[in-house]
């Protein structure tokens, strides 16, 4: 653990919406850290792990040059900058290893409102506004499209309005700055969420160990996050119609109710997410006294 070429580096965002939780999920994971002077990396504390913290468009090339070992980044910015490198050098870059559950977006054009341009069919000859130029041009040699791609770093929303661009492809979350930017979403061409980056290289044993350990907390740390544990009542002649109901169960318990012939409890872990829907319909199933709780840690 004191040689520094064993302790693995994870680049993740510096500030943005991918920080928190990339933060959230490492600390999940058992990593205790203590930040540097300057801010831009956190020290392992418990384990060989460092934290970069960086322009979440430097992570996919900080990963295939080995600089880190592991990235986490969206992969809308993963996609973009794999089709760039590849552009460059026929090899994959990097391998994406494993998808997470926060950080969804769509990567999708948008036309102003008002504008006779309603489908990509339509973007033959236009111009069209990005921050994401590879996976554009990329899906419009695919669909045989020919248009002019307007490369912008920030603020892609308003070139439209500046006159720069007929059209734009960029994120959307909530749909509230398209809205805010009389903006009409069209087609997604890339669904997104956070993604682990690994590097190309092979890495030496005692680092893949480290990586592995940490890659099987990750897989941990997803499962409770869907997990949830159920109680309820349930009629005996209802049962198996009940436990059809249940989203990703193994074997339910059940138990017998003091003084009740008719009815047992019943308790589960369900290894998806519960929804109101689930246990509206557990209820109409004849289900009654429904408990749903979440898992702390799970080892199965
Ligand atoms: C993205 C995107 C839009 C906005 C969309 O920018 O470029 O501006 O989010 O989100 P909404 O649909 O919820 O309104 P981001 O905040 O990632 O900043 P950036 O453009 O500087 O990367
Ligand atoms: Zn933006």
């Amino acid at each position: 653990m004191s040689d520094k070429t064993a302790r693995i580096k994870v680049a993740i965002q510096k500030s943005g919406r991918l920080t928190e939780q990339s933060l959230d999920l490492l600390q999940r994971c058992g990593l205790k850290y203590t930040k540097g002077p300057d801010q831009l990396i956190a020290f392992g504390e418990n384990m060989p792990v460092d934290v970069l913290l960086v322009r979440d468009d430097d992570i996919p090339g900080l990963v295939r040059d080995d600089v880190c070992d592991l990235g986490i980044a969206g992969l809308n910015i993963v996609e973009e900058k794999r089709l760039h490198f590849l552009e460059q050098e026929p090899a994959e870059p990097f391998r994406i290893i494993r998808a997470l559950d926060y950080g969804q977006c769509r990567l999708a054009f948008a036309y102003p409102d008002g504008s006779p341009l309603r489908t990509v069919a339509d973007l033959a000859g236009r111009r069209i506004a990005t921050s994401y130029p590879s996976i554009v041009r990329d899906y419009l040699r695919r669909q045989n499209l020919s248009a002019t791609v307007v490369e912008f770093s920030g603020a892609v929303e308003i070139a439209p309005s500046l006159g720069r661009a007929d059209a734009i492809c960029d994120l959307v979350s909530t749909g509230a700055t398209l809205v805010a930017n009389k903006l009409r979403e069209g087609e997604t061409i890339l669904e997104s969420r956070a993604v682990i980056l690994q590097t190309p290289v092979e890495v030496p044993p005692e680092k893949a160990d480290w990586i592995n350990r940490l890659l099987q907390r990750v897989e941990g740390v997803m499962q409770v996050r869907e997990s949830k544990y159920i109680m309820m009542h349930a009629p005996k002649a209802a049962l198996a119609k009940i436990a059809a109901l249940l989203p990703g169960s193994e074997a339910p318990t059940v138990l017998p109710l003091d003084g009740r012939d008719d009815l047992v409890a019943v308790h589960v872990v369900c290894r998806e997410n519960v929804f109101w829907e689930t246990l509206e319909s557990l209820k109409a199933a004849g289900a009654t006294s429904l408990l749903v709780l979440p898992v702390e840690k799970m080892l199965a």
